[in-house]
């Protein structure tokens, strides 16, 4: 059903020439220590040839990007934070999009920040191939997360162009704001919009951080903001496929030795924010029987939270207290007010809504038995699961093949923009292995080896998708 690339751009290998993929080790800053340091892990393990295939990936430059843009960093190397809007965020879009200017593309932006660079098609007017992904990172995390799925597509628009290939439809390459609810609470944020979330336009009017600081402000500050949030918003129909590159931030690939990832579906996140409210007091005047302690509520819930999702059965149920906040927070006084966000997931999403009621129901007793006030109980979101689209899963599977690439179809646990995307149209993902699945720490790493192999499985999907 696809056309073979490699058999259409043939002649092309001959007369140009295209930067091969190296193995040759250059010289890196202290930003890339990630691995090295933390467990000795060889950063360049395997040398590789660039098989038989024309289409080559820079992965020299690729990796210099990736190293470049881990140093737009609010905490010391090898960590990376990058915290929607904040300086550090919006130097890195500049680094982005003028990427994006050097690849050709013609980047706009909408209201939220979402960035989308352009390779007009030889027909413009018909639904465009998007791909693209984040490079907001949490507090300490690693450099490789969202990042790979921006820099790589951008790189394998490149890699297009150096072949001499001409898309049909066009090609777009996104960076959606904010996957991480790392500020404002709110995952997948710039997605979220994109897919036509009204209740979440409403929302962002009066959204504030824990500075106190709007949305709005925040946005503005950086240059957004200037249109109604609405505007954000995308008909379904108006991408014919969209596709995000991604590390694996799970174990599988590397366990079993495969260079590719064909995601067939992603799981279903949830979010819930939690406060209790005590009487407070003197930690030494206030006996026992006569406290009403919210501190010891968050703890209890917190270990709800485990139970309950033990209880589900299923190795694929997941809980997670990210946040438990005590109020004053000093060692003498007992808390008067806790905060706790949880975070619960599901491939199956009635198992992780049961998880849900059982955990409301665990923060109704505890705050009867324990005398605090439960004074709130809030459902973030309760985002159902998707599901790939077979075209995009066939074309990705065929690309693996022609470029000689083991692959194996597996599901994703973590949520990605893409979860977002397939509401309003045709979604896949290409995963590539990364050491031991880390992932949300300083010590994630992927080899170039590896990003390579995805880019160039990325472009050549984008290359198939396009002709469709
Ligand atoms: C994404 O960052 C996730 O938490 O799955
Ligand atoms: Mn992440
Ligand atoms: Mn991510």
């Amino acid at each position: 059903m696809f056309v073979n690339l490699s058999t259409l751009l043939f002649p092309l290998c001959f007369v140009a020439s295209f930067p091969l993929i190296s193995s040759q080790k250059h010289e890196y800053d202290s930003t890339i220590r990630t691995m090295e340091e933390f467990s000795g892990y060889p950063f360049q393990e395997h040398g590789f040839k660039d098989s038989s295939s024309a289409l080559s990936v820079d992965i020299q430059s690729l990796q210099r990007q990736i190293d470049e843009l881990a140093s737009f960093s609010e905490t010391p190397a090898p960590s990376v934070t990058r915290v929607l809007y904040s300086e550090k965020d919006v130097l890195a879009r500049r680094y982005i999009k003028n990427l994006m200017g050097l690849a050709g593309l013609s980047a706009k932006e909408d209201a939220v920040g979402n960035i989308f660079g352009r390779w007009e098609g030889s027909e413009p007017e018909i639904a465009a191939v998007s791909t693209g992904s984040h490079i907001d990172a949490i507090p300490y995390s690693g450099k490789y997360d969202g990042v790979v799925g921006v820099l790589g597509a951008i790189e394998a628009i490149n890699a297009l162009k150096r072949l001499g290939f001409k898309p049909k439809r066009s090609l777009e390459v996104i960076m959606f704001t904010s996957e991480e609810p790392t500020r404002f609470g709110i995952s997948c944020l710039g997605s979220r919009l994109l897919a036509g979330s009204k209740e979440l336009a409403e929302r962002l009017e009066t959204t504030v951080d824990n500075q106190d600081i709007s949305f709005s402000d925040a946005a503005r500050f950086s240059g957004y903001a200037h249109e109604d949030f609405s505007t954000v918003f995308l008909n379904k129909g108006h991408y014919h496929a969209f596709i995000e590159l991604h590390i694996e931030q799970g174990p599988i690939l590397e366990e079993e030795g495969i260079s590719i990832g064909v995601v067939t579906a992603i799981a279903s996140p949830a979010s819930i924010k939690v406060d209790f409210e005590g009487n407070g007091g003197h930690a030494g005047a206030v006996l026992m029987p006569m406290r009403n302690d919210a501190g010891l509520a968050a703890a209890e819930l917190s270990l709800a939270v485990e139970k309950h999702v033990l209880e589900s059965g299923s190795i694929d149920t997941v809980g997670t207290v990210g946040i438990l906040e005590l109020h004053p927070g000093a060692i003498n006084s007992i808390p008067s007010k806790s905060h706790l966000e949880i975070d619960t997931r599901d491939i199956d999403e009635k198992r992780r809504n049961k998880v849900i009621e059982k955990i409301h129901q665990s923060a109704l007793n505890i705050s009867r038995n324990r005398g605090v006030k439960l004074s709130e109980f809030k459902i973030i979101n309760q985002d159902p699961p998707a599901l790939s689209e077979d075209l995009i899963i066939k074309a990705t599977e065929s690309a693996c093949k022609e470029l000689n690439l083991s692959h194996k179809k597996m599901i994703s646990r973590a949520y990605h923009d893409s979860l977002f995307m397939a509401r309003i149209s045709p979604m896949g993902m290409i995963f590539i292995p990364c050491y031991k699945g880390y992932s949300h720490k300083p010590e994630e790493f992927a080899a170039p080896v590896d990003i390579a192999n995805g880019v160039r499985v990325l472009a050549l999907t984008l290359a198939k998708l396009s002709l469709t």
